[in-house]
């Protein structure tokens, strides 16, 4: 439970809240590169932390991220004309008077004031730094002077044909969507299905890594896990742990990467994010994107969950980032009350919409002084604990160190969420690192490919 003044301050991102100038400081995934694909193409409407922007490739090929509405008078420079200069000048026109803006907002051309005016050049759009990495325009958004070198997850040195982004859109506070991520109990209720209880021992409920199948016995054989909480320089890894159908001690463990990142738990372990990025206060973009590559040689898992079981993924879901009509709650996400008495628990056919299912039907902001947590929601509290303090902490002291920023000792790269059945005297902590014999592994296989053939393996 949440005092209704926290959770004001937890859920608010617009201009001038506390929680909106926390989130400001963190480079932030703006679009996907690929709404971007060419010079002088298309602009994109992008509305991030509550800010109407336009996003535009000029003819150099920069990224521009400017306000929407025109300084003249406000007409929106989506309908403006991507225009390259004779002179080499390039940049954004306005579709009214013809006020021509550059990729960093400054006024270039003004063909409608008398040519010995130089009004223009004290003419600004509000504008954004943009950075393209991993698939995905990313933005700093917070005041210049504590701009901060870009956060490398891993995606600066990814070859193009190894970045996977994509994006979703989700109809509620981006701290629902959050809370479902650091949320593991739920795989064992909202995504589970009947027959998971019958799975055949495929002989890896054992210590090591089960296969991707048999983990999905584990959530339904132990439907109350455990969960430990570790505090980390950039937020905090947690463990769910569970008890195997042969007595073995199964944890599932993900990162949370302050302020709004996840590296959900997968068998070996797993680089792929999970980035909630608040395109205001009632609405949410799901980015995901791969930082690393190879992270699986060895195949351990064996075929990927979502090769069997019941659950049909829609294939109008993906990519491209709105959900169709159909899996919105104005058409109750597809649900299938007899496919929900027969077959699944929710009745909803894949993974995704079921996470929408729930975190949408909160309500667009979600007050927390009428809910009553318990013991599973331990990751949740620390993730509000770490917000709320540090957002509280920024609103005093401008000044104030913030976590999970780059520094000298911070590697993010070296984050991974990791799902293991634990050896005697294992520490779940260990998993996922650097540490980690898997890891290592895959490494060494990157390594040994000496001129890094950049082809994606079969299968991938
Ligand atoms: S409103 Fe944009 S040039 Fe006049
Ligand atoms: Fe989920």
């Amino acid at each position: 439970m949440l005092s209704t003044e926290d959770n004001e301050i937890m859920t608010r991102v617009g201009p001038g809240t506390p929680m909106g100038a926390l989130l400001r400081r963190y480079w932030t995934p703006a679009l996907l590169t690929s709404e971007l694909p060419a010079p002088t193409g298309d602009p994109v409407r992008v509305r991030l932390l509550g800010e109407d922007l336009v996003a535009f490739r000029d003819a150099t090929g920069r990224v521009g991220l400017i306000q929407e509405n025109c300084p003249h008078r406000g007409a929106s420079l989506w309908f403006g004309r991507n225009e390259a200069g004779p002179d080499g000048t390039c940049g954004l026109r306005c579709p009214y008077h013809g006020w021509q803006f550059d990729a960093d907002g400054q006024c270039i051309d003004m063909p409608s004031e008398p040519p010995s005016s130089s009004f223009k050049d004290r003419v600004r759009a509000r504008a954004y730094p943009t950075h393209e990495s991993g698939g995905i325009v990313w933005t700093y958004m917070g005041p210049p002077e504590t701009m901060t070198p870009f956060r490398d997850f891993g995606t600066e040195s990814l070859a193009p044909d190894l970045q996977v982004a994509a994006k979703l859109k989700c109809y509620c506070n981006w701290v629902q969507t959050m809370e479902g991520n650091v949320d593991t109990a739920h795989i064992s209720w909202l995504h589970g299905w009947f027959g998971a209880e019958d799975i055949e021992d495929d002989g890896s409920d054992k210590p090591g890594y089960p296969s991707n199948r048999q983990t999905w016995k584990f959530w339904a054989h132990d439907q109350a896990p455990r969960i430990e909480v570790h505090d980390t320089w950039y937020g905090f890894r947690y463990a769910g742990i569970r008890e195997t159908p042969n007595g073995h001690t199964n944890v599932r463990i993900t990162e949370y990467i302050f302020p709004y990142s996840t590296i959900i738990a997968a068998v070996p372990y797993n680089t792929g994010h999970l980035m909630v990025v608040p395109i205001d206060d009632h609405s949410c973009w799901r980015f995901t994107f791969e930082a690393s590559e190879k992270p699986n040689p060895a195949g351990h898992g064996g075929a990927p969950l979502f090769s069997f079981g019941p659950f049909a993924w829609p294939s109008d879901r993906r990519p491209g980032g709105i959900t169709p009509r159909n899996y919105l709650a104005e058409a109750d996400y597809n649900i299938d009350r007899e496919v929900q008495r027969t077959t699944t628990f929710s009745g909803v056919a894949d993974f995704v919409s079921q996470d929408l299912m729930v975190t949408e039907s909160m309500g667009p902001i979600y007050d927390r002084s009428q809910e009553r947590l318990g013991t599973i929601d331990r990751a949740i509290i620390r993730m509000r604990q770490q917000l709320i303090r540090t957002a509280k902490t920024l609103a005093a002291d401008p000044a104030a160190e913030l976590p999970a920023l780059p520094g000298p000792d911070h590697d993010f790269r070296t984050l991974r969420g990791a799902d293991k059945i634990l050896d005697e005297g294992e520490d779940w902590r260990m998993l996922g690192t650097d540490d980690d014999p898997a890891v290592q592994e895959a490494g060494a296989a990157i390594r040994d490919d000496g001129a890094r053939d950049r082809q994606p393996a079969a299968g991938d």
